[in-house]
């Protein structure tokens, strides 16, 4: 349970809130390159953490992200015209590329000096295996870039989707950091049927959470027959990555396919869920992997099943087919984390032991979010940190060995 307050603190991400100050100061995963797939395209509109931004790729394809109000007067550069390398204002005419360097100013005088003194608001972009990420935290802040193992995959190896979550970030990663719900919501069987799977024949492993210098261990462990152990771990990434462990899913058996998420805030109510699909070992069936999830979605990334449709649940494939009645698991997955309403009210909820690494998560976030304001630097940015060798893991081993000694992941 968190009080009123804490909850507060933990939601809210605009500019100037402790959350926001704190998500700031790392690299964020912005949009798709597939989303400016051409020099000169059409702009796009890119909102994070409460921000209004435009994104654009100029003549020579470089990708420029500057904030959506034209400098002039506000209108949105989304509306501008893409060329000669820079984007042009269509209200008045004024041109910024993607440094945010005012070229040209139409409406003023021939002799007027006053482009050199205007700039448009402009954050540092990469893009990185298929994904344009920027910084929105203050310049002299810029942290090392994370090198994750799945960007070094792209593309055979790995690829990156994204779609909108429609609530706040929060919530949609507590459903990441939550290993009891995979056998009951993502079932494919009806409650009444059990597999003969361990996780299906008990639903309440033990839940537990160790510090790293980048956020969290989570394992759950199932206590299996001859003094052996099930053990599924999964990292939690300062600010709001997990990487979901191998497992058999979509009725394919177990291989060493894995899934990243970030939830990335659009705003206090709605959630970048980015995803990355990679495999360290062969390439990826990348269309399988869309169905799997059912990734059923619009021009604007939003899903055709939502909210307003009540995710198209289907009681008859409840009786017979599956636990949810909702196809796929990204939206099985959305559909519990938005039916919990735009934020959750934390001060209602009851906690169990199966909850150990929201309640570690949270503890972090919270410290963290209070301690940047107060000058105190934040976790996950050490240089230093092996962050190519950050990985989730599904294991069995001798009972009497703990978890995190026996596993092969860091
Ligand atoms: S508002 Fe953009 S040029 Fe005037
Ligand atoms: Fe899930």
């Amino acid at each position: 349970m968190l009080s009123p307050e804490e909850n507060e603190l933990l939601t809210r991400v605009g500019p100037g809130t402790p959350m926001g100050t704190l998500m700031r100061r790392y690299w964020v995963p912005a949009l798709l390159a597939e989303e400016l797939p051409e020099p000169d395209g059409a702009p796009v509109r890119v909102q994070l953490l409460g921000e209004r931004l435009v994104a654009f790729r100029d003549t020579a394809g470089r990708v420029g992200l500057l904030a959506e109000a034209c400098p002039h007067r506000g209108a949105s550069l989304a509306l501008g015209r893409n060329e000669n390398h820079a984007l042009r204002c269509i209200y008045h005419g004024w041109q910024f590329d993607v440094s945010g360097r005012c070229l040209d100013t139409p409406s003023e005088p021939a002799d007027s000096t006053y482009r050199e003194r205007v700039r448009a608001q402009t954050y540092p972009v990469r893009e990185v295996a298929g994904v344009v990420w920027t910084y929105l935290g203050p310049p002299d802040k810029l942290p090392h870039f994370p090198e994750y193992r799945w960007l070094q995959l792209y593309p055979t190896q790995s690829a990156a989707f994204k779609l909108l979550e429609e609530c706040n970030y929060a919530q949609a990663l507590e459903g990441g950091l939550d290993l009891a719900h995979a056998p009951i919501l993502h079932r494919y069987s009806p409650w009444s049927v059990r597999s003969a799977d361990v996780r299906q024949q008990n639903l309440a492993p033990r839940h537990e959470v160790r510090d790293t210098p980048y956020g969290l261990q989570y394992g759950a462990i199932w206590r299996t027959e001859g003094g052996q152990q099930h053990v599924r771990i999964l990292p939690y990434i300062m600010p709001w990555w997990t990487i979901v462990a191998p497992d058999a899913f979509g009725g394919r058996p177990a291989s060493a396919d894995r899934i990243v998420n970030a939830w990335v805030p659009r705003d206090d109510t709605t959630t970048w869920h980015f995803q990355y699909f990679f495999n360290p070992e062969e390439p990826i069936d990348v269309e399988w992997r869309k169905q799997t999830a059912g990734f059923h979605i619009d021009a604007e990334y939003r899903k055709t099943r939502n909210l307003d449709n009540w995710w198209l649940q289907d009681r008859e494939d409840m009786k017979l087919r599956s636990m949810s009645g909702i196809d796929g698991i990204v939206t099985q997955d959305h559909a519990v984390n938005e039916s919990q309403g735009p934020i959750v009210n934390r001060s209602k909820e009851h906690l169990g032991a199966s909850d150990a690494a929201i309640v570690g998560m949270r503890r972090l976030l919270l410290r963290a979010a209070r301690d940047v304001v107060q000058g105190i630097e934040p976790p996950g940015l050490d240089p230093a940190i092996p962050f190519d060798r950050i990985t989730s893991a599904t294991f069995d081993a001798p009972a009497d060995v703990p978890w995190y000694e026996a596993t092969p992941a860091r």
